[in-house]
């Protein structure tokens, strides 16, 4: 093995990358494959780093082309062979997207790591994938996201690509299964040598690169037609130190985690070393990669806020392909941006360092409340909700984390449950002391909840027992959120407007998620990218609505897309000028997101940033910072034969999707 590391040679065709790939050793030309190339990923050594004498050691023996491998301005030259400059990404199909022998080498050097996607509805299409239990199996547990886990492409919101190949769709009229918005390979990382192939190799051919974690994404930034896509899941590194000194200062617990560890994995974690990590509700929502990067909240969130603000240091792939650290001394800048300025935008995180907390008692409630049922008017529902909204900052004081949802269901009936509202740190007494007032109330009103509570002396075990498991996978759902600011509540007409702004919505018939929740920085916390409006949030509010394909036509769809934007949003947005939404749980049409995701001051020094290590464009997502000089393109040329087409291009006309082909504006 080792002498090929040392010799790889890919011969040039035509001035492009196309054809011939042999080895020169000792003298003879032989086939590059399997037995004769070994991977610089491993040839890397113990950290797994692709490094310029790795890259060296390749090229040593007269070898030509190998410059699509190499960092930032030494692959300058194979970037602008592999049309670097061109407006638009290259596509399969175009003269310049990579041959088969192209992607092999790739393959070997990546050590095998190299996906062909499979679209994962595929196992339900008459064809080579065909698997009739598989396909059972996938159909049955569609809404679950463990589900979708172990594939590399299958993500959980496939409006974004066109839905393409959804397994339900198998057999109806027209339908095949296409790669619509999917990448067309993966690589299924282990080591950040791999991540810096595929960035370096992305960059000089110019292909659309895109990231997937866990695919839990609801804007479409974990996909893109014709891409190359990095898989980060199998980045599963966990590591606890006990006495962790950052360059900030922070002396105590913490985690290293990979790129993959998702929620249910550092919280067992943290549980067993006896403290309390910051992360998501659902399970399987990745920690490192969007989650973090756009803010991240939590159940602790209310006392040690964001899940941006645990990070202490990260390891990432840049741009340019160099795997550096950013802390608060090295790459300073970087560090700011990647803790609340997004996904998908810097590099690819390989691992963050995350303080954790001490083990705590939490104390909560849950309830379950169908106005039809429990004999409730319209009327004293919301005056029974009015209630309970008006004490919302009260409730931020007491560092609550109040998390239901509520839906129209119709008549003038609604449903409304309490999934579960807790305090972190908190006794019971003392939490039934503060909710025990609002029962009182709504009692005297006829609003009749039936509370049960409940508290344990860790999270782990409250998180476990009373965080439902989300449904994912709908096809046919948008949502948007906004976060209200608390000084509404210090103005009683604003007040009035923001409930009525918020029924309004609910009377219409959009969901309505709903958080009672504070975002502000723990003590000691650097300055980070993440949305100021996080800061002084006292109900942050998540909307939207569902559509029905078979009786809707795309016309009345569109207007419904249009509808949660540009009405319902803008009733929000009324009420909470200068405030934002959460980019993670945002609208993908999200008028100036810049100001809305990030905020209008540290949009500016992002975009800065992302033009100085980023000229390329290399990284690309909807609504990421430097999105806007982009766009995607014949989105229902480029994937053909969908079997929503109509509908697609109907919305495309307005809604980014990911079908397309990604070209500069
Ligand atoms: C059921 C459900 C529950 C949720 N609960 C919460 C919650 O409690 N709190 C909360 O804040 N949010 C929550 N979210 C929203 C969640 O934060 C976003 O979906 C987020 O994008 C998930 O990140 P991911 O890496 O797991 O997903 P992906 O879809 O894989 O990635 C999301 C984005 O991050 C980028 N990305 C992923 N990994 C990396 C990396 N290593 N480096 C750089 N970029 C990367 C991707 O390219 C993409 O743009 C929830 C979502 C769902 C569907
Ligand atoms: C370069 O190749 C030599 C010989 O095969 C090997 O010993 C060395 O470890 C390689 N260096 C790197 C950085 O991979
Ligand atoms: C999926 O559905 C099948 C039934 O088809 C069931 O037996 C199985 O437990 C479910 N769960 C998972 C994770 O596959
Ligand atoms: C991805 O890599 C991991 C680790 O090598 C392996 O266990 C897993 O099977 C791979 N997944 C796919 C889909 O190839
Ligand atoms: C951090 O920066 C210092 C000095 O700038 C350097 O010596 C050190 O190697 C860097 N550490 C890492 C992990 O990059
Ligand atoms: C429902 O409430 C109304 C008035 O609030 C009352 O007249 C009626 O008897 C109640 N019905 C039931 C079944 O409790
Ligand atoms: C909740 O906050 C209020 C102030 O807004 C305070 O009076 C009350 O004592 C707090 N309750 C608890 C249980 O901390
Ligand atoms: C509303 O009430 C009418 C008349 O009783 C009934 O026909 C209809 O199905 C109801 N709608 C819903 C959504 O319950």
């Amino acid at each position: 093995m080792a002498i090929l590391a040392r010799a790889v040679v890919l011969a040039a065709c035509l001035g492009s990358l196309a054809n011939a790939q042999t080895i020169n050793v000792n003298g003879h030309v032989v086939v590059a494959d399997e037995g004769t190339v070994s991977a610089a990923s491993e040839a890397a050594g113990d950290n797994f780093e692709l490094t310029d004498s790795v890259l060296a050691n390749l090229t040593d023996l007269h070898l030509t082309d190998i410059d699509i491998f190499k960092f930032g301005e030494d692959g300058e030259a194979a970037y602008k062979r592999g049309l670097g400059f061109a407006s638009c990404k290259t596509m399969p199909g175009d003269l310049h997207w990579p041959g088969k022998i192209v992607w092999k080498v790739f393959n070997l050097l990546t050590g095998g790591a190299l996906i062909k996607t499979v679209p994962f509805g595929a196992v339900c299409y008459e064809g080579e994938h065909y698997d009739a239990d598989e396909c059972t199996r996938i159909i049955d547990n569609w809404t679950n996201s463990d589900t979708h886990d172990e594939d590399p492409t299958a993500n959980m919101y496939p409006l974004f690509e066109g839905n393409a190949c959804l397994p339900t769709d198998a057999g109806k009229d027209g339908a095949t299964c296409q790669l619509g918005g999917l990448p067309v390979y993966s690589v299924n990382a282990t080591s950040a040598s791999q991540v810096q192939l595929a960035v370096n190799f992305a960059r000089t051919l110019n292909l659309r690169l895109v990231i997937r974690n866990t695919g839990h994404d609801f804007l479409g930034r974990s996909t893109g037609a014709g891409a190359l896509n990095i898989w980060t899941h199998n980045l599963k590194k966990l590591q606890f130190v006990e006495n962790y000194q950052s360059a900030g200062g922070y002396k105590g617990p913490a985690f290293k985690i990979g790129a993959g560890i998702q929620v249910v994995e550092l919280y067992e974690a943290a549980n067993k070393a006896g403290y309390t990590a910051v992360g998501g509700e659902c399970r399987t929502v990745g920690v490192a990669g969007g989650y973090t990067a756009m803010g991240g909240h939590s159940p602790m969130s209310p006392i040690a806020g964001l899940g941006s603000d645990q990070v202490l240091s990260v390891e990432i792939v840049t741009p340019d392909g160099r795997l550096v650290v950013a802390d608060e001394k090295n790459n300073s800048e970087l560090f700011w941006a990647v803790r609340g300025g997004g996904g998908s935008t810097f590099g690819v995180v390989i691992s963050l360092t995350v303080r954790v907390w001490p083990k705590m008692t939490f104390s909560g409630v849950t309830w379950s409340l169908a106005t039809a049922d429990a004999n409730i008017s319209k009327e004293v529902f919301w005056k029974g909700m009015r209630t309970y909204w008006a004490k919302f900052p009260e409730y931020n004081d007491n560092h609550t984390y109040g998390y239901s949802v509520m839906f129209n269901t119709g008549n003038d009936t609604y449903s409304w449950s309490m999934l579960p509202w807790l305090v972190p740190g908190m006794e019971l007494p003392a939490f039934k002391a503060m909710v025990n007032p609002l029962l009182d109330e709504w009692k005297s009103i006829g609003f009749n909840v039936t509370p049960e509570f409940f508290t344990y002396d860790n999270f782990y075990d409250t998180w476990k027992n009373h965080f439902p498991t989300e449904s994912v996978g709908a096809s046919n759902v948008r949502t948007a959120s906004r976060l209200i600011p608390r000084k509404n509540w210090d103005d009683a007409d604003l007040l009035e407007e923001t409930f009525d702004a918020v029924q309004s919505i609910v009377e219409e018939g959009s969901i309505l998620i709903s958080y009672n929740i504070n975002g502000a920085a723990p003590k000691g916390v650097a300055a980070s990218a993440l949305n100021p409006a996080w800061r002084d949030v006292s109900m942050f509010a998540i909307i939207g609505s569902g559509w029905d394909v078979a009786s809707s036509s795309p016309d009345d769809i569109l207007a419904t897309n249009k509808k949660i934007t540009n009405d319902w949003m803008q009733r929000l947005r009324d009420v909470s000028p200068g405030s934002g939404g959460y980019g993670n749980e945002g609208d993908v049409m999200e008028p100036d997101f810049g100001q809305s995701f990030y905020g209008a001051d540290n949009y500016k020094r992002l975009y800065a940033l992302k033009k100085k290590i980023d000229p390329w464009g290399v990284f690309y997502a909807p609504t990421a910072v430097g999105s806007e000089d982009w766009e995607i393109t014949q989105v229902t040329d480029f994937v053909g034969g969908l079997l929503y087409s109509d509908l697609l291009e109907t919305l495309s006309s307005w809604l980014t999707l990911q079908t397309g082909r990604l070209c500069r504006k």
